[in-house]
């Protein structure tokens, strides 16, 4: 036994501490992958149990045309922001409200967004190449998320805005690479909101432990594209668990996607 491990033994056992102080206990392959998540903690027990959960696979037959659907209303200023390392994945994180998103008559005030590569959702099995979340949650606690896919190609323009800071959040992370953050001083989301005449609704899960469920997802139908050095960039600063850092798509269980298109 080597002594850094002995050692962290040693301390794990005089504190009592190593599962508790270390919130990203999870990872994206071997012993603590996606498989185990539902066992490593029994506040993760939705990632094994839950009947609702995030990602899946867009497929044509799961999809229904929902012609109630309304377009996605968004309202999105500015606000101070840091570029943060959750330790397995790079967020921007506001430091006030920031805006919202309304589906049916219910505000969901945006909280964060934070990136996945390759891609957590597909697209009749494929695999895209990144997968932006916004993170909106209501005064109820119930989360809205709103997910865009990237495909490889020309630079995202939002991402160019970000690329110094990600070069800095990368040399900060090496020092650890949990919490590290970057300011980016005043951000402005309305960059974010892009005209989407297509989005997929359903209700599943977060893609993270605790996979909490009844998470109302919008898919945007516009696939944007992100450059090789951009997500190159994103991985950069995260540990080598969790430069893959997309779960794998889980079953629909009789859940139906619902498609809104502005033509119909
Ligand atoms: C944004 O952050 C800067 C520096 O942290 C601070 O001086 C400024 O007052 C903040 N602006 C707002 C609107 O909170
Ligand atoms: C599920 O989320 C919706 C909002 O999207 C909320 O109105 C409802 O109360 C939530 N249900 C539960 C059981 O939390």
């Amino acid at each position: 036994m080597s002594m850094t491990i002995f050692f962290l033994i040693l301390s794990c056992a005089l504190l009592a501490l190593c599962t508790s102080a270390d919130p990203v206990n999870f990872g994206y392959y071997g012993a603590n992958g996606p498989n185990k998540w539902g066992s490593l903690s029994p506040s993760f027990s939705a990632c094994s149990k839950g009947k609702a959960q995030s990602p899946v696979d867009l497929r044509n037959e799961n999809i229904v045309y929902n012609k109630q659907l309304k377009p996605l209303e968004r309202h999105y200023h500015s606000a101070n922001a840091s570029l943060v390392n959750n330790g397995f994945n790079i967020g921007i994180h506001f430091d006030m409200k920031v805006g919202d998103l309304r589906i049916d008559g219910q505000k969901f005030y945006l909280k964060q967004m934070h990136w996945h590569s390759p891609s957590e959702h597909r697209v009749n099995g494929k695999k895209m190449d990144a997968e932006l979340h916004l993170v909106h949650q209501n005064e109820e606690g119930s989360f809205a998320v709103v997910g865009v896919l990237y495909k490889l190609g020309d630079s995202d323009p939002v991402i160019s805005k970000l690329e110094k800071k990600l070069v800095e959040l990368a040399k900060e992370s090496s020092a650890g690479y949990d919490g590290a953050h970057i300011d980016l001083g005043t951000f402005d989301v309305r960059h974010m909101k892009r005209r989407s005449r297509t989005y997929y609704r359903y209700v599943g899960s977060l893609t993270t432990p605790p996979c909490k469920e009844n998470v109302t997802w919008s898919i945007l139908g516009k696939v944007r594209s992100i450059s090789t050095e951009q997500i190159h960039l994103l991985k950069a600063p995260l540990s080598p668990q969790f430069k893959n850092n997309a779960r794998p798509v889980q079953p629909l269980d009789g859940r139906k996607i619902h498609k809104y298109s502005a033509q119909g």
